[in-house]
C-alpha cells in the first residue's frame, strides 16, 4: 500500500508513445559475457559500428539541438531513499517533459537516510547504489551536464540539525565524485512547504493548469506518514509566513502552503494518540487499563495496559480533539488545525494524495461521495473483530491493516471536521496520478519541473545552430 514503504522497487510507468529509435540513448546497453563472445566474433564490424555510434552519440548528444537532457532528483524520505532519473528535450527553446517509461525511471532503497543517525558514514552505501542506477541510464558524455539533487524530507527534519548535516555531508561526498553536475547546496533538507509546493507543481503540470490563471489551479492535500501538507492558491489574505510565490514561465503564483509536522502525518498522529493513552494509564487511579478506539477489538498490543476497542465515532472524536490542540493560541483570523493559520475555505478543486489515496483505495471507495463512503467503510472496519479482518484481507500486511481504522477516522476529522470540506464536495478527489498522461503525483517530479529553466534561449527551431548551446535563463522560485 504506502508506496513509501515498499522496499527496493523499480517503478516502470506506462509507455507514452515514443518512437523506439530513441530508446538506445536512454537505455544504455550493459555488456554481458554471452554478448561479449558474439561481439568478439564480429569484432571488426563492432569496432567500426562502435566508432560510428560514438561519433554520432557525441554529435547528437553534445550538439544536436533537440538532443536529450537529463536530470536526477533523490528523494530522501522517512522510509527510504528514491532516485528519480528524468530525460527531456528542448524544443523551440522550451523544455518538453514526458514521464513515460523511456523518459523516467526510479528506484528506491530502504531504510531512509534518517536511519543512519548513529552511523552517518553508512548512508553512503545506498546513495552510491542509487547513483549507479542513474548512471546506467545516462550516456557518459552527458553526466557532467546533468544536475543531481538530493532533497531530504520529514524523517531527516526530525533529527538534530548537526546529525542532519553529518548525513548530508556523507551524501555530498558521493555526489561530488559522481560525475554529475552537483553543488553542495543541492543536497539539503527541504521544508514541508517546499514539498507541498513541488506536489502542487506536478499536479498542475499534469492537469495542464500550470502556466494559466492562478485561480483556476488545483490545490493539493497530502497525508504522509510523518507530515501532512495543504497547498493551494487562496484569494484570501494569507500571512507571509504561510505564503510562497513561485513563477512558471511568465506567470507568478502566490500559494498558501503549510506542512503539519509531528502529529500531522498519519503514523505520527497514531503514535501520539497511543502515547497520550499510555500517559492516561500512568495517571489513572483505576484498574490501569485504557481503551484505544482506533484499533479493532481483539488486536493484541505489546503493552498490556492498552486494550483495542475499535469504534469509528470515538476514534474520530479523539483525533479531532488532537487536531484542535493549541487552537486557543490561534493568533490569526482563522485556525483550523492547532494554532496554524488556514484560509476560511479551501478554494477551488483539490486532489487528496498519499494516505488519503491509499486508504480510499483500500476501502474501494467511489470517486464521488468518497468522504461519506469513508465514514461508512470506517465505521464497519473499526467495529469488526481483528481476527475477522485478517481473514477478510489475507493479502494485506498486518501492520498496514491495523492502520485503516485510524486513517479513516483521521481523514474525516482532518478534512471534514477540521478543514470544513463538505462530505459531498465533488471538488475534492483522491488520486495518485493526474492528467491524461496519468503523471504520478510525486513531489520529486515537481522539484524537477521547477528546477528546469522554463525558457532556454532559442537554439532550436528552423535556424538551428549546429554547434554550441545558447544562453540559459532561469525564472524560478
Ligand atoms: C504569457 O505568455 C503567453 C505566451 O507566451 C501569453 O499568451 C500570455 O498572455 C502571457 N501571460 C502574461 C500574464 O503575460
Ligand atoms: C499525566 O498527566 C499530566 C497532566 O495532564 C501530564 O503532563 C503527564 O504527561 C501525564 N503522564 C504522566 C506519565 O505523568
Ligand atoms: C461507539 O461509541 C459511541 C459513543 O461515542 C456509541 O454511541 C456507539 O454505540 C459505539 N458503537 C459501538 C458499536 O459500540
Ligand atoms: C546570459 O545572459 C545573461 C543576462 O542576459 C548574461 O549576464 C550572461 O553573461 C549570459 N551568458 C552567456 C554565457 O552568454
Amino acid at each position: 500500500m504506502k508506496s513509501e514503504m515498499e522496499p527496493l522497487m523499480v517503478q516502470i510507468l506506462p509507455d507514452l508513445h515514443r518512437s523506439s529509435s530513441t530508446t538506445y540513448i536512454f537505455t544504455k546497453p550493459k555488456s554481458k559475457p554471452a554478448k561479449a563472445i558474439i561481439l568478439l566474433k564480429a569484432a571488426s564490424f563492432a569496432i567500426t559500428l562502435g566508432l560510428f555510434f560514438l561519433f554520432f552519440t557525441i554529435v547528437l548528444c553534445e550538439y544536436w539541438p533537440s538532443s536529450f537532457r537529463y536530470s536526477v532528483v533523490i528523494d530522501a524520505g522517512s522510509s527510504g531513499t528514491r532516485i528519480h532519473v528524468f530525460r527531456y528535450k528542448i524544443e523551440s527553446g522550451k523544455p518538453v517533459f514526458d514521464f513515460g517509461e523511456e523518459n523516467y525511471a526510479s528506484k528506491k532503497l530502504s531504510p531512509g537516510l534518517s536511519a543512519y543517525a548513529d552511523n552517518p558514514d553508512q548512508a553512503s552505501v545506498s546513495v552510491t547504489e542509487l547513483v549507479e542506477f542513474a548512471k546506467g541510464r545516462i550516456p557518459n558524455g552527458r553526466l557532467k551536464k546533468s544536475d543531481i539533487r538530493l532533497m531530504a524530507t520529514a524523517g531527516m527534519r526530525l533529527l538534530e540539525v548537526d546529525v542532519q548535516e553529518q548525513i548530508l555531508e556523507v551524501t555530498r561526498r558521493v555526489l561530488r565524485s559522481s560525475g554529475f553536475k552537483f553543488q553542495d547546496e543541492w543536497a539539503t533538507v527541504i521544508s514541508g512547504s517546499d514539498e507541498g509546493i513541488y506536489a502542487w507543481v506536478v499536479a498542475n503540470y499534469a492537469i495542464g493548469s500550470l502556466g494559466g490563471d492562478p485561480l483556476q489551479t488545483t490545490g493539493i492535500v497530502e497525508l504522509g506518514g510523518a507530515s501532512a501538507q495543504v497547498t493551494f492558491v487562496s484569494s484570501e489574505h494569507v500571512p507571509p509566513e504561510f505564503s510562497r510565490t513561485i513563477s512558471y514561465g511568465n506567470v507568478s503564483y502566490t500559494i498558501y502552503s503549510h506542512s503539519f509536522l509531528n502529529y500531522g502525518g498519519q503514523d505520527a498522529a497514531q503514535e501520539k494518540l497511543l502515547e497520550s493513552l499510555q500517559n492516561s494509564v500512568a495517571n489513572s487511579t483505576g484498574d490501569g487499563i485504557v481503551t484505544d478506539p482506533c484499533t479493532p477489538k481483539g488486536y493484541i498490543y505489546d503493552k498490556k495496559s492498552i486494550q483495542a476497542a475499535g469504534n469509528f465515532s470515538k476514534c474520530r472524536a479523539a483525533t479531532f480533539a488532537m487536531l484542535k490542540e493549541g487552537k486557543e493560541n490561534c493568533a490569526y483570523e482563522h485556525c483550523s488545525i492547532g494554532s496554524t493559520f488556514t484560509p476560511t475555505s479551501l478554494q477551488g478543486s483539490f486532489l487528496a494524495t498519499e494516505n488519503f489515496y491509499h486508504t480510499s483505495k483500500f476501502f474501494e471507495l467511489e470517486e464521488q461521495d468518497w468522504l461519506s463512503e469513508m465514514i461508512l467503510a470506517g465505521t464497519s472496519f473499526c467495529g469488526e473483530e481483528w481476527s475477522n479482518l485478517k481473514v477478510k484481507y489475507p493479502k494485506t500486511k498486518e501492520k498496514y491493516l491495523n492502520g485503516y481504522c485510524f486513517s479513516s477516522a483521521y481523514i474525516i476529522s482532518m478534512l471534514h471536521d477540521s478543514l470544513g470540506v463538505p462530505l459531498d464536495d465533488e471538488r475534492i478527489k483522491y488520486a495518485n496520478k493526474a492528467g491524461e498522461k496519468e503523471i504520478p503525483l510525486d513531489w520529486a517530479l515537481g522539484a524537477f519541473i521547477l528546477n528546469t529553466p522554463t525558457t532556454i534561449s532559442d537554439y532550436g527551431g528552423k535556424s538551428r545552430k549546429m554547434f554550441g548551446f545558447g544562453n540559459e535563463t532561469k525564472y524560478k522560485i
